[in-house]
């Protein structure tokens, strides 16, 4: 199974975004059966697919609506309270990933509260307690079975939750803005991804798909920073051919209920499809053939 993620500890770089555009990108153009997991307590991945609720327990925070697969009439059904979210492996509850839109993309939504608290793992437990509940869920059966592909929305974060979700990914990207925050934490996470692969069996790599730069601009701030990347020695292998510049209409089909629901119904010639697809179409080219 493909484990896709993408990480930057800068938050508003387009990771969600990434994530939202190769979930669909994959079942509608490549066919191919995709979990969409989110793991940032924001829950912004599970805002795209699913009415998320205020959490009466912690109402800055959200939770999954009632799964649509739930009876409370049934006397069968006592043994969860109709919610699930991906935090479920944490607390020995499972994880009933909910339907979306599109026909074969399920999603394995957050909950903020409890990936909160998983945040307060110590460092030196992080193994233990985040990444071998994340191993022990790719690894069931009936997840197995149910789908080739799983894309991981991560926090803002270096932290537990970001650490176990490299730890248990095959496949990385680095989105960024070509701006001098976002840089560093693209230099924090190459830092972090050679750390774990020092660390990984030869069988069992985790690649880096590389650098994505995201929201590019034609000033002169952007044109610069992804210049001296590109002719950075150490960097420059890393840098995607590809990138998504500014545009309002990514930032529009963000939520639930946007029309048009994503960038790929709208008609081929528009730029932002077409950019789109374009990215796409190279991360996947990647990760396929290598699989
Ligand atoms: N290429 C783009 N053009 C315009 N808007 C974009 C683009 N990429 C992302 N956005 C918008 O910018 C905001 C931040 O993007 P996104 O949520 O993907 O970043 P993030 O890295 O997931 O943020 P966080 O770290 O908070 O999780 C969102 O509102 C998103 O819709
Ligand atoms: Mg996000």
């Amino acid at each position: 199974m493909i484990i896709i993620a993408p990480t930057n500890n800068k938050g508003g770089v387009g990771k969600t975004k990434i994530s939202i555009l190769l979930a669909e990108y994959i079942t509608r153009y490549l066919n191919k059966k995709v979990l969409a997991i989110d793991f940032d307590p924001q829950c912004n991945f599970s805002q795209r697919f699913l009415k998320m609720e205020i959490d009466p327990a912690a109402p800055e925070g959200m939770m999954p609506p009632l799964h649509p697969d739930y009876d409370p009439d049934d006397p069968n059904d006592t043994d969860w309270e109709g919610r699930s979210s991906i935090a479920g492996i944490f607390y020995y509850q499972g994880v009933v990933p909910y339907p979306t839109y599109i026909e074969n993309l399920d999603i394995a939504p957050g909950h903020a509260e409890k990936l909160l608290a998983v945040e307060a793992v110590r460092k030196n437990e992080v193994k233990e307690k985040v990444y071998k509940q994340l191993d022990l869920f790719f690894k069931h059966p009936e997840v197995q079975n149910a789908y080739d592909v799983a894309v991981v929305d991560t926090a803002p974060s270096k932290g537990p939750l970001t650490i176990g979700v490299i730890k248990a990914a095959t496949h990385i990207i680095i989105p960024s803005i070509m701006e001098e925050q976002p840089i560093q934490g693209v230099y924090g996470m190459l830092q972090l991804w050679m750390q774990e692969s020092h660390q990984r069996e030869k069988s069992n790599p985790l690649k880096l798909m590389g650098i994505l730069p995201n929201m590019v601009r034609p000033i002169n701030l952007h044109r610069d920073i992804l210049y001296s990347l590109k002719n950075n020695e150490g960097i420059s292998r890393y840098i995607m051919p590809v990138q998504l510049s500014q545009r309002a209409i990514f930032a529009e089909v963000d939520s639930e209920d946007a029309i048009p629901r994503t960038v790929f119904d709208l008609p081929d010639t528009n730029v932002a499809k077409q950019e789109a697809l374009a990215v796409c179409e190279y991360i996947t080219k990647e990760l396929f053939n290598d699989a």
